[in-house]
């Protein structure tokens, strides 16, 4: 079976219970967020939203006055997030490597706990480098390190088994020469953290 409809599959039969999880809590996404700097971010695309988990967090920082967008590629999860009914979020389903949105519309592209998933993740880097407005900027957020990620997913096995996030230095090289500007990276226990900033090729 195709990789992709293995893992659209895979998350669509977690979608009910995905919150329950409760994978990652306040303290850690928050400490997450701080990071980013939310100036002039009138347009948000939030990448891999799931059931939409960020959602009260960028509804609480941008006092509801950005526009958010939000997508994923499993339906079921899709639906769960769009029964969160914020107004000022917009949920789509696509793939993050062919995202349904102009060039050089957003300010802001977040990818939570969402490129180990990706097959084909610098196609992604290059779709968010289209729609990012010229020094808008991606983050990609995970409260744990490569190699923690590496070793959960190789636990919980299925058809997550070989999911697997690249080190801080080499999701650099590959953005880089997708044509972001790195700004910060951190990879070390409890906390992957990467931002670039889209550069004008
Ligand atoms: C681990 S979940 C994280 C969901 C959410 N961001 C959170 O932290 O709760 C990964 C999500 O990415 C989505 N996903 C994986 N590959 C994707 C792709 N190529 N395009 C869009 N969504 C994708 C999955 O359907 C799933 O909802």
């Amino acid at each position: 079976m195709k990789k992709n409809i293995q893992t659209r599959r895979y998350f669509n039969g977690l979608a009910e219970e995905w919150e329950a999880k409760k994978i990652a809590d306040d303290e850690k996404i928050e400490n997450l967020l701080i990071k980013i700097d939310w100036d002039n971010c009138k347009i948000i695309l939030d990448i891999g939203c799931g059931t939409g988990v960020l959602f009260p967090y960028l509804e609480q920082i941008t006092h509801g006055q950005a526009k958010i967008l939000a997508m994923d590629f499993a339906e079921s999860m899709v639906q769960e997030a769009a029964q969160k009914k914020y107004s000022s979020i917009k949920i789509l389903c696509g793939c993050a490597r062919y995202l349904p949105f102009l060039d050089n519309s957003v300010d802001l592209i977040i990818a939570f706990h969402v490129f180990p998933h990706i097959k084909g993740k610098k196609l992604a880097m290059k779709e968010c480098w289209r729609v990012l407005k010229p020094n808008g900027e991606l983050a990609i957020l995970h409260i744990h390190s490569s190699q923690e990620i590496n070793a959960i997913h190789r636990e919980i096995g299925g058809a997550v088994k070989n999911h697997k996030l690249p080190s801080a230095k080499q999701m650099c090289q590959m953005l880089d020469s997708v044509g972001f500007k790195i700004k910060q990276a951190v990879d070390r226990g409890g906390e992957y953290f990467l931002n670039g900033r889209k550069i004008m090729k």
